[in-house]
């Protein structure tokens, strides 16, 4: 018996980095699958990798007759859905607010809050009534960015920190026969998460960064010295996603390498204590 046998998980985003870690390891737990990718490069990848075992479904989630032709492939498939998992997401550039130019910033909020927020909140409204009827669980992907400075630019930090909003009423919502979740991921190795159009960076991905430099920038910002691989999130959206979790909702899980458990006094040049000798 594995976390998720008996579960029908449907991942949006689940093309590359982490949504196809996630899905990976809900497979290693004995899910049933479905995943909803937009771009059809990576449909097609999905499907060379998982075969028939799992059913890739083309769509874009910020269009809600993608979100419910997926709805009736899941039904027809499985007749049932049991966990939602949010991946998707695209990023602002870390592009500082005064370096935009203020008619960029219109089209900048709409295309980054319409993948990062609108998408989840179609996707739970689509599959609302499967998730209550199986007594379900919904889990998103916040960021790091929603929580300290620095993770992003004005746009994608604004839409990271809705999502930890949206998740806090969705949960108040949709209790008790529902759970709400989300995992506040810090790094991603290999991720392809793309800048914005509105910013003429459409073309750029996290994956140009040079891993190495990337890993090094990462490793030295935290204590546990470890930048995750998209598979080493898997184990946490699993179990929010499971019948296993009776107790959590509403919740935000950070997942920082211990980036946020800061030196205070001992990073201090002028380091100092009360000096107390035994
Ligand atoms: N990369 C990081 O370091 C990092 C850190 C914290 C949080 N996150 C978050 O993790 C999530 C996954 O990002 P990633 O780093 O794996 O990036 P990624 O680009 O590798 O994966 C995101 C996937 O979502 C798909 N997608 C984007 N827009 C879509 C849409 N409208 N409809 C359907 N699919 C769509 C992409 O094609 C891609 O396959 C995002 O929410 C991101 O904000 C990433």
């Amino acid at each position: 018996m594995t976390l998720l046998d008996d579960h029908v998980v449907l991942i949006t985003g689940g093309g590359s980095g982490l949504g196809l870690g996630i899905a990976r390891h809900c497979r290693t737990e004995g899910a049933q699958l479905a995943v909803l990718e937009y771009d059809p490069v990576k449909v097609l990848a999905l499907k060379e990798e998982f075969g028939d075992d799992v059913l890739v479904i083309e769509g874009d989630v910020r269009n809600l007759a993608d979100l419910q032709a997926c709805r009736a492939a899941v039904e027809q498939r499985y007749g049932r859905l049991t966990s939602l998992i949010g991946a998707q997401g695209i990023f602002d550039g870390n592009v500082p607010l005064a370096d935009i130019d203020p008619d960029r910033i219109d089209q900048l909020f709409d295309e980054i809050l319409s993948v990062n927020v609108k998408g989840y909140v179609l996707a739970a409204r689509t599959f609302l009534d499967m998730l209550t009827a199986e007594e379900g669980s919904i889990v998103l992907t916040s960021s790091t960015a929603a929580f300290a400075a620095d993770g992003g630019g004005a746009a994608y930090t604004a839409s990271k920190g809705a999502v930890n909003s949206l998740v806090r009423q969705m949960a108040f919502e949709f209790a008790p026969r529902v759970r709400v979740n989300a995992v506040a991921p810090s790094g991603i190795a290999g991720s392809q998460l793309r800048g914005p159009r509105a910013l003429g960076l459409e073309a750029s991905r996290q994956s140009d960064i040079p891993a190495d430099v990337f890993r090094r920038a990462f490793e030295a910002a935290a204590p546990l010295q470890y930048l995750p691989a998209a598979e080493d999130y898997g184990p946490f959206y699993a179990v929010l996603a499971s019948r296993q979790n009776k107790i959590v909702t509403g919740q935000i899980l950070v997942a920082d390498s211990g980036a946020f458990n800061r030196a205070m006094i001992s990073a201090n040049p002028d380091s100092f204590g009360l000096g107390l000798q035994n």
